[in-house]
């Protein structure tokens, strides 16, 4: 049996996770750090969020980490120089001595920083927060001794010490790494849907009591999930915000209110009412927004766009229908739809698909009919992307998966060509791609063309026509198609399977 090399890494993690007699020290050190904090009061506090990274929005024990991991490379290298004899070595030396000393006070910033963000952690990431604390400990305690050591002159000792903290180091990245890649440590947890997107009835105005957070939902159609919203009448107005804590998921409806903003029952992020910022952390993240208004008694909300977020509101979906220009009023009453134009050239990739699979393997023919296929697919993808991905982005939320599955299907066709067509390879790639085009293909026409609709016929007819122009151009400009089938060349014979 093969073991693959991750189930090794996996395997060593996974016995920290496991590792139950973690907890009493861990209570232990949480506790005494949070005594001195407790004493101090408000600034206490103050000094907790900035560690957190609560008023910078992110946090920022990744950031100041980069200090002691960029200083100390530095003074290995500085340190190899000078142990090999290079001229002017001395000189390497004492840059060595300054970069581990700059990293040392790094990474007490750092320590500082991830203690923190540690307090509130729980389980099995607090084991392994705990092991990535005590293993950098060790690095950041290698490099103290290493500045002893080349105080006294003891220089050789002194890199020996400085290399060990730096493979140490190294495993502590890999623990800090699996924290927010894999236990998903200080990442938003928050709720980030966009629905709704137009004021939708959650709850009659009678029911929500001042100063009580109170849940609704909203129905999120794309996720098939139901979003918990927080309303919250305070001083006689209706705020909302996303009731999933961005920290670690708490319930903010089970909050309460102080000093102006709503508080997390877990660990006690504070989140200002109006703007949704946390006031206090652990949270670096603002809480999901929404417009609140009342209607008939009935307390209406909105979800509040992000910035850059690929919502569909009623009035992008107006902007986007909207044609530049009234004058090409003529041009648009030619010609066909651009999911017209577009479902033709699928039926087409469809029929090319079907003719190869029905060729015998030793068919002379098939190549050429596989370039083909290569070539308009190509275009098929060339032409969407340029013009029709673009033009329905403001109507569909499908078009980022799509662009994703075009770079999918571009892989799988450069896979595909590399194999000689009369070998069993080529039929087992030749389906996978058959199906993966059959895949984006029907939910383009299932989602994406419908959606695309809004644009409205003229919108349409006006794409469609601008479609069917730069097919035809990419089809038979002499240019075009010689760097087209250039491509595909390289793309069959540079790495080809035989
Ligand atoms: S979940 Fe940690 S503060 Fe809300
Ligand atoms: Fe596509
Ligand atoms: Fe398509």
């Amino acid at each position: 049996m093969t073991l693959h090399h991750s189930s090794i890494t996996d395997a060593a993690i996974g016995r920290i996770e496991a590792a139950e007699w973690l907890d009493g020290p861990a209570f232990t050190l949480a506790n005494a750090v949070a005594l001195p904090q407790r004493l101090a009061g408000t600034p206490g506090k103050r000094v907790r969020n900035a560690l957190h990274g609560t008023w910078f929005g992110h946090p920022v024990h990744p950031m100041l980490v980069t200090v002691p991991i960029g200083t100390w490379t530095l003074a290995l290298g500085l340190d190899t120089l000078e142990a090999l004899g290079a001229k002017n070595g001395r000189d390497y030396g004492r840059a060595a001595d300054i970069a581990i000393q700059t990293g040392a006070a790094g990474a007490v910033a750092a320590a500082a920083a991830g203690l923190a963000d540690w307090q509130q952690t729980h389980g099995r990431s607090r084991r392994v927060g705990l092991a990535h604390a005590l293993v950098n400990s060790t690095a950041l305690g290698l490099q103290l001794a290493s500045i002893a050591l080349r105080r006294r002159g003891r220089r050789r000792e002194g890199r020996l010490a400085t290399a060990a903290a730096w493979g140490v180091m190294f495993a502590g990245a890999y623990l800090g790494g699996h924290l927010v890649y894999r236990r998903r440590q200080g990442v938003d947890q928050a709720d980030r849907s966009v629905e709704p997107r137009d004021f939708e009835p959650v709850l009659s105005n009678a029911e929500l009591i001042e100063g009580r957070p109170r849940r609704v939902e909203v129905w999120d159609a794309v996720e098939q999930a139901k979003i918990p919203v927080v309303l919250v009448r305070y001083r006689g107005r209706i705020f909302a915000m996303g009731a999933r804590c961005s920290h670690m998921g708490g319930p903010l409806d089970e909050g309460w209110l102080l000093k102006g903003g709503l508080v997390c029952p877990w660990h006690g992020s504070r989140y200002d009412l109006e703007t949704g910022q946390p006031l206090d952390g652990p949270s670096t993240c603002s809480q999901p927004r929404y417009d609140v208004r009342l209607r008939a008694g009935m307390i209406e909300i909105k979800r509040q766009q992000e910035p850059g977020a690929e919502a569909v509101t009623p009035d992008d979906i107006e902007q986007a229908a909207r044609t530049k220009d009234a004058a090409e009023e003529n041009s648009a009453a030619l010609g066909r739809k651009a999911d017209e134009v577009l479902f033709e050239h699928h039926e087409l990739l469809r029929r090319l698909f079907r003719r190869i699979e029905d060729m015998q393997p030793d068919d002379p023919q098939r190549r050429d009919l596989m370039r083909t296929l290569a070539s308009e697919l190509e275009i098929h993808e060339h032409i969407e992307d340029e013009i029709f991905y673009p033009a329905v982005r403001p109507v569909s939320e499908d078009v980022s998966i799509a662009y994703a599955e075009h770079q999918q299907l571009a892989d799988l066709l450069a896979a595909t060509l590399k194999l000689p067509t009369s070998s069993p390879e080529f039929d087992e790639y030749l389906r996978a791609l058959h199906e993966a085009v059959d895949h984006h293909a029907s939910s383009e026409e299932s989602s994406m063309f419908i959606e695309a609709q809004r644009l409205g016929e003229r919108r349409l007819r006006e794409l469609g026509h601008a479609l069917e122009l730069m097919l035809e151009e990419q089809r038979t400009s002499r240019f075009q198609r010689a760097f087209r089938e250039l491509k595909i060349s390289l793309l069959a014979e540079v790495g080809r399977e035989t």
